[in-house]
């Protein structure tokens, strides 16, 4: 057990192939998935998602790239999740990642990043709740 934070596989990743890799990675680190969707966000939908972000410079590039094509969304669990996967990921910009984070292995800019997680518990709870349903998971 542990507690809860929610990954994004992004568009870009999704269309590279790269769920497979990618979600190796995730379980090799010790994260127990326990929901997950293949889907699409509308352009309304990423705003609302990136709501925090809203009037900063890239926001309208961050939510066009978000609903251009499929995504993954997943609930993860680990104890300390929200740091832990922080630290998988790497920095939001892959030029300034860990050697070995997801980001570095896998993202091509900051806004085409690969990877999305939440960056605090209580927005891990908004966005757990926002991909996911009562009945998804248990
Ligand atoms: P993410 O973890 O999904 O959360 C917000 C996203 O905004 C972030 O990943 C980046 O893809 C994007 N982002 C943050 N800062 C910048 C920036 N300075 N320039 C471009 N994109 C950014």
């Amino acid at each position: 057990a542990g507690n809860k934070t929610l990954a994004i596989i992004k568009p870009g990743a999704v269309e590279r192939n790269l769920i497979g890799p990618i979600l190796a990675k995730i379980n090799e680190a010790g994260f127990v998935i326990k929901a997950l969707k293949y889907t699409k966000l509308k352009k309304e939908q990423a705003c609302e998602f990136y709501a925090v972000h809203e009037g900063k410079p890239f926001f309208e590039d961050l939510t066009d790239f978000m609903s251009s094509s499929p995504i993954v969304a997943a609930i993860l669990e680990k104890e300390n999740a929200v740091n832990n996967f922080r630290k998988l990921i790497g920095a939001t910009d892959p030029l300034e990642a860990e050697e070995g984070t997801i980001r570095r292995l896998f993202a091509e800019s900051k806004t085409h990043n690969a990877i999305h997680g939440s960056d605090s518990d209580e927005n891990a709870i908004h966005e757990c709740d926002f991909f996911f349903s009562r009945v998804e998971r248990f």
